[in-house]
């Protein structure tokens, strides 16, 4: 499967996702509010290489790193939710886990030998600060959270 298909379907895959999380959000009453990209995402994308082949590689490699992190976190908030949340987080965390899966094979495709591993402790690294300082935004992906004055 090529790579224009199978993001095709994987992006099909999230749009349905979303319109899932519009209907949890209508069924019990509250509003959509759009918020500004996480510190956490542009973090991330700030370190991407700027030219190809690189630039590639370390698209797949940050998407992949954002969906383990989602499907952890999924995995930790599923326990603690009404059961038709919990199984909700259930399904998308497979989903998650999934496209992690996807994103990797895909990175390794456009890439030669070790370059994705390298590019993976790269990113661990940036990730791994972005996770451990304070942020004043408290999103799905954020930092430790620290209150504003
Ligand atoms: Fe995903």
């Amino acid at each position: 499967v090529s790579l224009l298909q199978k993001m095709s379907r994987l992006a099909r895959e999230e749009l349905r996702h979303f319109e899932q999380v519009l209907k949890v959000i209508a069924d019990r009453g509250l509003s959509y509010e759009t918020v500004s990209a996480s510190r956490y995402a542009q973090g991330l994308h700030a370190n991407i290489r700027r030219t190809e082949p690189g630039r590639l590689v370390d698209t797949l490699v940050v998407g992949a790193l954002i969906e383990a992190r989602s499907c952890e976190r999924f995995a930790k908030l599923a326990p603690r939710l009404d059961a038709q949340l919990a199984e909700f987080y259930g399904s998308l965390l497979k989903s998650e886990a999934r496209h992690f899966e996807d994103y990797l094979r895909l990175a390794e495709q456009y890439s030669n030998g070790t370059e994705v591993d390298a590019r993976l402790n790269y990113f661990r690294d940036v990730e791994g600060a972005l996770i451990e300082s304070p942020d004043t935004d408290f999103r799905f992906h954020s930092g430790t959270p620290s209150l504003v004055a």
